[in-house]
């Protein structure tokens, strides 16, 4: 993310000497995307940032996965999935609900027990707060969240979530960086006119987060033989110890209450609600909007064969018009494969001639691979909605 920020102390020359008022040096580590070739911060340790004492193998929670066969639209009923006394923590708690080569999809609702540290190498992690409050830690400071957030933690950066009560989180774990599209950056960077959001409403850590500690565990999420792995590391210090950073790589959060709708004249496509995209997938929000202003118009959408995509809708707030009749609700997935074209339930389409304004929010992912069921995702399902297009099956 092309945004320059700066948080506690940084030396006046990057790569010269920065001494704490002991005298004693701190140890610069630059943290930059595809080598030294992309986004990167300089952060400032009080500590050696690869002084490690031991590291264990780390079971990671069921990442197993079944393809959508035969293939059939699904509805997965998220809410379905914990206990309303669930303690579960914010990441190892998560169960897997969707997945493919590119992206993970899980869900986890956690109580107030901080997570364990943790650090995703595989890729960036969207993860979209359907409802809680609470901090998120991180070696470049703390960043608070709440509802309707979209908090972005980049590859690799330590953290831990703080809930400050129970908090129902909607993981979207890529294999590579979550950015804005590229359609809505100048040539160097600066969210244009017509993007539905600004520099503004992105929020990242305000001052260094500085704890004191020794023998401190990271849980680390990795790659090995081609299958996503995890690995419990030992610091010999807290890895939160960065007196000061600089760069454009960095946490942040965005709430969806600060994207502007796009609306038109007649139905506007899923793109023009994209606010991100990873490598192989696009994330979008479709929200509380005005809506098509034709007097013939048709407001919700078409019937729309998905040639390359799969498409997951998680529908988080008011009513989504078009999935009327579906038994689809708050909490709920709907998943519309590639291969089979999708729509309003047809009672959804008169009932949508003459309205004005939709309320409704729901946060879609579109892959480019066909995704795959996780152990989550199998424990949800309602296996009636394939067939409520036709009313009937079989
Ligand atoms: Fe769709």
């Amino acid at each position: 993310m092309a945004y320059y920020r700066q948080v506690g102390t940084v030396p006046g020359k990057r790569h010269t000497q920065h001494r704490a008022p002991d005298g004693s040096l701190y140890r610069e580590e630059l943290m930059g995307e595809e080598g030294f070739s992309s986004d990167s911060s300089l952060l400032y340790h009080r500590g050696v940032p690869s002084a490690i004492t031991d590291s264990v193998v780390w079971d990671l929670p069921d990442q197993r996965r079944v393809p959508n066969h035969p293939l059939k639209p699904r509805h997965l009923r998220l809410h379905t999935l914990f206990d309303d006394d669930a303690k579960a923590d914010a990441v190892t708690g998560r169960r897997l609900v969707l997945g493919n080569g590119d992206v993970r999809i899980s869900y986890v609702v956690t109580g107030t027990d901080p997570s364990p540290h943790y650090c995703n190498a595989i890729g960036d992690e969207c993860v979209y707060v359907e409802s809680g409050t609470g901090t998120v830690e991180t070696v470049f400071g703390v960043l608070p969240y709440r509802s309707g957030d979209y908090v972005i933690v980049p590859r690799a950066t330590t953290h831990r979530w703080v809930p400050s009560e129970a908090s129902r989180l909607y993981p979207v774990e890529a294999h590579s960086h979550i950015a804005p599209p590229k359609r809505y950056l100048s040539r160097y960077g600066q969210l244009l006119e017509h993007a539905p959001y600004c520099e503004r409403d992105l929020r990242g850590p305000g001052e260094p987060l500085l704890v004191e500690g020794d023998h401190v565990e990271v849980l680390v999420k990795h790659r090995a033989a081609g299958s996503v792995v995890g690995s419990r590391v030992t610091y010999r210090t807290h890895p939160f110890d960065v007196v000061g950073w600089d760069g454009c790589l960095y946490p942040y959060t965005f709430n969806i209450e600060d994207y502007m709708p796009i609306t038109g004249k007649v139905h506007q496509p899923p793109p023009v609600h994209q606010v991100f995209e990873g490598r192989g997938f696009v994330i979008c929000n479709f929200l509380p909007r005005k809506v098509d202003y034709h007097p013939l118009a048709i407001p919700v959408p078409y019937y729309h064969s998905n040639v390359d995509s799969d498409e997951v809708m998680f529908y988080v707030a008011g009513d989504y018009e078009a999935r009327k009749g579906s038994g689809i609700g708050i909490g709920s997935i709907s998943l519309h494969p590639g291969g089979h074209a999708h729509g309003p339930q047809p009672a959804a389409i008169e009932a949508s001639l003459g309205v004005e304004y939709f309320d409704e929010s729901a946060v879609m992912v579109d892959t480019f691979a066909p995704l795959e069921l996780g152990e989550g995702g199998l424990a949800a399902e309602d296996p009636e909605y394939a067939w409520s297009w036709a009313g009937v099956r079989g």
